[in-house]
């Protein structure tokens, strides 16, 4: 018989049961929901709402039944649905009908959304460290290549020599934005829907702050229609993680890059990359592509959540049962990722020579030379043109601006003097680019400084 099976006179049909269930993924909340009974057993005693003997009672065997899931002893059941009611079912089996006075003053749809955010608390917690411990390895990166020149790209032609260092400080700075979006969405989990019962709130005398202090919530989530039927939690957190994975797509895709023979800037470290089952020469970045493509799941778990709770009435819907899988395959999908991604920058080889080779050989200076006029005072726009046609020339002569001669500098413009030669020095290049933020070593040096107060902070 069903816990619910009472104004029933026939048993539920099979598919109905195997269709409706959620026991096979939300199993994964047994530990938070028994945690949360725990601490709702306990505040159903101190508001004499049940006695202190059924408490302890329940207590006690709600503590056997986790172990017992926890050590695969328990049986969970379709035919009980979900978590919460198998849970229930194996707590009456261990201490008898006193069990049934667990659910006094409660609901399903109370207690999944308690679930829920004691779940996520708990990840957002995990994937925030992952997070520093990744931005520990870009910055471990960044260190070790403050004098390592390589183009820096737009449109992925060379435009402008940056330093290593300062492209892994990009990478710093976009996870610490991403923690800082985790952190913060912290405080709008960690609120306790305990009480709000099916919808309406309960007859019982319950006290929600305890529960929610017990659990160490900040708070409750005051409005009980609102605690039962609102998910956009689930969706900031997805959101959240989409631009996580997004940003590790990126640094994905060009590690697939610069591990091409066509760059040849970095060599990933055997032990994460994979070979080929056929061609015996492949070493492929595997994890790194898996995670540019790993994105899509993220994406579309956001998009699918979103479009489950359009349009839903208050309060609880069934469709709701759709927020889990896509929470937690994202969660899992993170911490591989993070997981994957620290150690694999921490130990790439970065080719310096290679990406000086690159800088060399190429026209990212050439502003520099533009830049060298207008200090002369030639107004920005004709210096723009003159430096185009000394390009195009050094483009018909198989030639880059340093293999020019003085002579034919002047031939394109008479305010070009010896001095350019130094200017036009790669290293040179970037130590101009002396702004807050910009690729000068002392300002790269300034951002890893400031990234570390930020992190030691965390
Ligand atoms: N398994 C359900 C879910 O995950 C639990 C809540 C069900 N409540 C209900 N009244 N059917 O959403």
């Amino acid at each position: 018989m069903k816990l619910w099976g009472g104004r029933f006179t026939k048993p539920t049909n099979e598919l109905v049961d195997e269709y409706t269930a959620s026991i096979s993924f939300d199993q994964k909340l047994a530990q938070y929901d028994i945690q949360g009974s725990l601490a709702h057993v306990d505040m159903l005693a101190k508001c004499d709402i049940i006695s202190k003997e059924d408490a302890a009672e329940i207590s006690k065997g709600l503590q056997t039944v986790a172990q017992k899931i926890k050590a695969g002893e328990a049986e969970l059941t379709e035919a009980n649905e979900d978590i919460h009611m198998n849970v229930e079912k194996l707590l009456i089996d261990e201490v008898g009908a006193v069990g049934g006075k667990l659910h006094t003053g409660r609901s399903r749809n109370d207690q999944v959304a308690l679930d829920m955010r004691l779940y996520l608390r708990e990840s957002l917690v995990t994937i925030v460290e992952l997070l520093t411990a990744l931005q520990e390895s870009l910055m471990k990166q960044a260190k070790a290549n403050l004098d390592t020149v390589l183009p820096g790209y737009t449109h992925l032609q060379r435009a402008q020599p940056v330093l290593f260092a300062h492209h892994m400080m990009a990478y710093v700075s976009m996870f610490s934005r991403d923690a800082e979006r985790l952190t913060d969405s912290f405080k709008r989990v960690n609120r306790s829907p305990l009480g709000a019962g099916a919808l309406a709130g309960t007859t019982f005398p319950i006290d929600r702050m305890m529960v929610a202090d017990s659990l160490n919530f900040d708070g409750v989530v005051e409005n009980s229609l609102d605690a039962v039927s609102d998910r956009d939690f689930v969706v900031e957190f997805l959101s959240n993680a989409s631009l996580v994975i997004m940003h590790l797509s990126r640094l994905s895709e060009e590690l697939v890059q610069w591990s091409s023979a066509e760059f040849n800037f970095v060599e990933l470290d055997d032990a994460f990359c994979t070979g080929s089952s056929m061609m015996p020469q492949k070493k492929n970045p595997d994890v790194a592509e898996l995670v540019r493509g790993k994105s899509g799941r993220v994406y579309g778990h956001l998009i699918g959540m979103l479009t489950t709770l359009k349009g839903l009435p208050l309060a609880y819907n069934k469709d709701m049962q759709e927020d889990k899988e896509g929470m937690f395959d994202t969660v899992e999908t993170l911490k591989g990722a993070l997981g994957l991604f620290a150690p694999m920058i921490a130990t790439m080889d970065v080719k310096k020579d290679n990406m000086y080779e690159a800088v060399a050989k190429d026209f990212s200076n050439a502003t520099d030379l533009a830049d060298y006029l207008v200090g002369k005072d030639l107004p920005f726009r004709e210096a723009h043109a003159v430096v185009g046609q000394v390009v195009l020339h050094c483009i018909n002569e198989n030639k880059y601006l340093l293999n020019l001669t003085l002579e034919e500098f002047k031939g394109f413009s008479d305010l070009i003097d010896e001095d350019i030669y130094a200017v036009l020095d790669p290293k040179a290049v970037v130590n101009a680019r002396n702004v807050i933020g910009g690729t000068a070593k002392n300002r790269v040096e300034d951002q890893i400084t400031h990234s570390e107060t930020i992190l030691e902070k965390e």
